[in-house]
């Protein structure tokens, strides 16, 4: 039963607390709500690519601890594959302890912990779903030797953002997806408007990758093709947007769904309706808790 979806990336759980203000260093302040929620772009995107109705395997690596169980729990509850889903005593589940305070300020500490441990031995126990799948994702919030050891295995589609990246990321990615900050840490090129997009998109797909697609927010993407001269820039509809933290993740994942179960559909036309997922998702809070399930869809984008 191979999967058609497969991501190669991380789980983390968000430790959240919300506070009036945040607190300075050797103080100790009171908040007035805390909640855990399922995070990591990996399990993100496996997740909304899941909820679409893709069959999905997520290959990753969390603690031997109760968030730990938690999270391979949170995955079945999804309908992912937990096969290749380890369990290691040598490190705690990968965790994300924020504080928010009343403006929405933030301050994160994110501690990666087993999803560092996720090796080549693992890859070599999973080389048949990655092999057989029809769409391979991964991010950089693992160790980045083991990403690009996947992405050689599958010769697939990628999203990650890390400085002076490996040029082989580029060479095998089929499609390169990052957001404004990340196409400024790839490029050194600020991203304020779609000429910036069009130019970063152009020097990226330079690097050796077939397409560039650059997230936008509520201006959608831009689409940066080996094939086209002419880059399409594909808006998203405009919603109130109350939480816009893992939309990249929901646009991926809904991307990976059409390139597996669509792949006849024009690439711009993929875009448009995974600009629709991820539109739906920053109109409620959380991560997870905000990525839309098929049913709940417009039928249209089926
Ligand atoms: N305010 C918004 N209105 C409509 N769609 C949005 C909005 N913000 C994000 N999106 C959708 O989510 C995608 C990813 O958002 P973006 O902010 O670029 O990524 P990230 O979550 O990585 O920062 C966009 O391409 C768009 O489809
Ligand atoms: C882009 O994604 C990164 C995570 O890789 C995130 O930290 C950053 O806030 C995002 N940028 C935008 C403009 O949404």
């Amino acid at each position: 039963m191979a999967a058609e979806v497969v991501v190669v990336g991380s789980c983390m759980t968000d430790l959240v607390s919300l506070t009036t203000r945040l607190p300075r260093a050797g103080e100790t302040i009171l908040g007035h709500k805390f909640f855990i929620g399922f995070g990591g772009k990996g399990a993100n995107q496996c997740v909304q690519s899941a909820r679409l109705g893709a069959k999905t395997s997520l290959i990753c690596k969390v603690g031997k601890d109760s968030f730990g169980n938690d999270y391979v729990e949170n995955l079945k509850k999804n309908g992912i594959s937990t096969a290749f889903v380890g369990q290691t005593t040598d490190a705690a589940t990968g965790t994300a302890s924020i504080i928010v305070n009343s403006e929405g300020q933030n301050v994160i500490v994110i501690v990666p912990g087993a999803n560092l441990l996720l090796n080549f031995e693992d890859l070599k126990r999973a080389s048949d779903v990655i092999c057989n799948a029809k769409v391979v994702v991964c991010q950089l919030e693992i160790t980045p030797a083991v990403s690009l050891e996947a992405l050689k295995m599958a010769h697939a589609s990628g999203a990650p953002a890390l400085a002076d990246l490996d040029p082989q990321f580029y060479t095998y990615s089929d499609i390169f997806c990052c957001n404004e900050t990340e196409a400024e840490i790839l490029t050194g090129i600020p991203v304020g408007n779609l000429e910036d997009a069009e130019k970063v998109g152009r020097m990226l797909l330079q690097r050796g990758c077939k397409l560039v697609i650059v997230t936008l927010g509520a201006e959608g993407c831009m689409m940066i093709s080996a094939e086209e001269p002419i880059p399409k820039h594909v808006p998203a509809g405009k919603v109130r947007a109350v939480d816009t933290t893992g939309a990249g993740d929901s646009f991926m994942g809904a991307l990976a769904f059409y390139l597996a179960y669509y792949p006849k559909l024009p690439m711009e036309e993929m875009i448009r309706k995974s600009n629709c997922v991820a539109s739906v998702s920053v109109q409620a809070s959380g991560t997870q808790s905000s990525y839309p399930y098929r049913k709940d869809l417009p039928q249209d984008l089926f």
